[in-house]
């Protein structure tokens, strides 16, 4: 099976590279996923919903505590319907989140809840990556079965040359694609 059809959720968290992510949720609707998009309170200080909004055709999340039409909340919706969950970009604070089961807002509540497979397209400063507390969390992660894409080498936004890069948005898009089509 193609990646058309399927529900990809996205969590959007507060990286320099949040506006790539407006890149991926466009090419993730162009293979015909209904793509959901959660944004971090710190993610919308880099980017607004109202992007996410036009681009997924589909409301964004950024509260748990919005009024509801629907007697389920929104985040034990989205987390049961997910093909996919997709982290891009993805902090350090999330990968902390993440790794210790946190469940303080929509993105972490939906991490929890969902039993639909983890893609993280980690993005931050290289020594905030290689710190080990992250490099800990990043390996706990990955013994629960999440998985990881990048980050990549490069010039950093931070001024800093190393790791930290997020990926590109077409290679985490093919993963991404790859990772539904087996589903
Ligand atoms: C301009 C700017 C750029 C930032 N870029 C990153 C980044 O690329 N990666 C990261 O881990 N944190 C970055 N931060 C710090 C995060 O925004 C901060 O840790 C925040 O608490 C993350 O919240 P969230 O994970 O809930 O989105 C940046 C902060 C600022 C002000």
């Amino acid at each position: 099976m193609s990646a058309t059809g399927h529900t990809v959720l996205v969590g959007v968290t507060g990286s320099i590279a949040a506006y790539k992510a407006a890149d991926i949720v466009s090419q993730l609707v162009k293979r015909g996923c209904n793509v959901h998009v959660i944004l971090t309170q710190s993610a919308a200080q880099f980017v607004t919903p109202l992007t996410f909004l036009t681009l997924s055709k589909n409301p964004v999340v950024t509260t748990s505590f919005s009024a509801e039409t629907d007697w389920k909340p929104v985040h034990i919706d989205l987390a049961d319907r997910a093909s996919l969950l997709l982290i891009a970009p993805a902090t350090a604070n999330i990968i902390a989140e993440l790794a210790h089961g946190s469940a303080s807002h929509p993105l972490t509540e939906i991490a929890l809840a969902t039993r639909a497979p983890l893609l993280i397209a980690p993005a931050m400063n290289g020594k905030m990556w290689e710190h080990a507390a992250t490099q800990h969390n990043v390996a706990l992660l990955r013994s629960r079965g999440a998985e990881f894409i990048g980050p990549d080498s490069g010039m950093l936004a931070c001024g800093y040359e190393g790791a930290g890069r997020m990926s590109e948005p077409s290679a985490i898009v093919e993963r991404a694609s790859a990772l539904l089509a087996s589903r």
